[in-house]
């Protein structure tokens, strides 16, 4: 009688497209080599592991999955305190209630499949003695080890598309489009699709924007026969004035701001500067949903298929990533040590600024 394995699946944090079929990529590997082999499905993230609230996964549920947006699993946000434990609303641990059902079950591994913060709890997990394999997903692409996530390519592409259609109306119109985009704090998403769609302005988190640049940008469009521009601003692009205040100032500024978001005032304020009538559209969680695109099938494929390696060779406290497009793993302190912010000397950034696009500092 061979060893039996036995693994839970836990998809946490935001979801993104992909992480079905990476859930799929992992299953059909272990049922494809693996004769004994037990595979858990956790609902909604880690409220699974801490209730103890799963899903006994057979073969057949990892078909049918792979072109369907969201989680099968459900996802859930958990707090932490970075380097320090996981708790629950009330400020308590909940890794002995984790520990609880990774015991009763009798586990070899948990994949957990997240974003920036999950990779940080993660850690917290395996350094409570846990076996944990990570994946990288996230539409911000801001996981530190790896390339790329999966959902970001398809979250560029949804981006691009918004930004296509924008650009009809805001030429029939003459106006000035504010188009904000997801990422939290790190400007990929935003590059890229600002790119790929041809917008004017790029607004990125790791560049601080000076609004006056912006306009005289506008404005020479204008002189030049172009009556519209479009402004692709990432949710957390932040102004000159507000780059030099410490968080807490730039939070309660933001507060007390009559703007719900970034781009409104944004698109007020080039209003004031330009004379010209703005528009400003948030595509907000669409930009997350849906199929995932190609790119991110395989990606997500990928990382499954080296996940369920891993658990296959006992090589745990690891991150899948893919770098220089080679699938690899690399240690999960080195993935939670720190976010993967655009750095502003990528090859990209000057790629935008050699067609003329304006970033917001020239
Ligand atoms: O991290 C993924 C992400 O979609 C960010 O781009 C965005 O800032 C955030 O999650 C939105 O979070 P929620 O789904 O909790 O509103």
């Amino acid at each position: 009688m061979k060893r039996m394995t036995r693994v839970a699946l836990v998809t946490s944090g935001g979801d993104c497209q992909g992480l079905n079929a990476a859930i799929r990529g992992i299953g059909k590997t272990l049922f494809e080599k693996l004769d004994n082999v037990e595979i858990y499905g956790m609902y909604d993230g880690y409220r699974g592991l801490i209730e103890g609230d799963y899903k006994f996964m057979e073969a057949k549920d990892f078909s049918g999955i792979l072109t369907m947006g969201g989680t099968i699993l459900g996802t859930s946000r958990q707090n932490y305190i970075p380097g320090k434990d996981i708790v629950d609303d009330e400020g308590n641990s909940v890794i002995p209630d984790m520990l609880h059902t990774y015991n009763r079950l009798n586990l070899d591994c948990l994949v957990i499949m997240g974003g920036n913060g999950t990779q940080k709890s993660a850690k917290l997990i395996a350094d409570a003695g846990m076996n944990v394999i990570t994946l990288p997903k996230t539409i911000d692409n801001d996981i530190y080890g790896t390339d790329f996530t999966f959902g970001f390519q398809s979250a560029v592409n949804i981006a691009t598309n918004v930004i296509d259609y924008i650009h009809s109306t805001a030429s029939s119109h003459g106006r000035i489009f504010v188009v904000e985009l997801m990422g939290r704090d790190a400007g990929w998403l935003t590059l890229n699709a600002g790119i790929s769609s041809g917008a004017d302005v790029i607004l990125i988190p790791e560049i601080p924007y000076d609004l006056e640049k912006v306009a005289a940008l506008i404005e020479r469009r204008k002189r030049s026969g172009r009556s519209f521009s479009i402004v692709a601003c990432a949710e957390g692009a932040t102004s000159v004035h507000e780059a030099v205040l410490d968080e807490e100032t730039k939070r309660k500024n933001r507060e007390n701001s009559h703007h719900p978001t970034v781009s409104y005032a944004i698109a007020a304020e080039l209003e004031r500067l330009t004379g010209q009538e703005t528009r400003v559209t948030v595509p907000g969680h669409y930009q997350r949903g849906g199929p995932p695109c190609p790119y991110d099938r395989l990606l997500a494929t990928r990382f499954g298929v080296a996940a369920a390696n891993l658990i296959m060779e006992r090589q745990y406290g690891r991150m899948v990533a893919i770098q220089n497009d080679e699938i690899t793993s690399i240690p999960l302190e080195v993935a939670a040590s720190q976010t993967k912010f655009l750095p502003i000397d990528h090859p990209m950034i000057q790629v935008a600024r050699d067609i003329g696009i304006c970033l917001g500092d020239a």
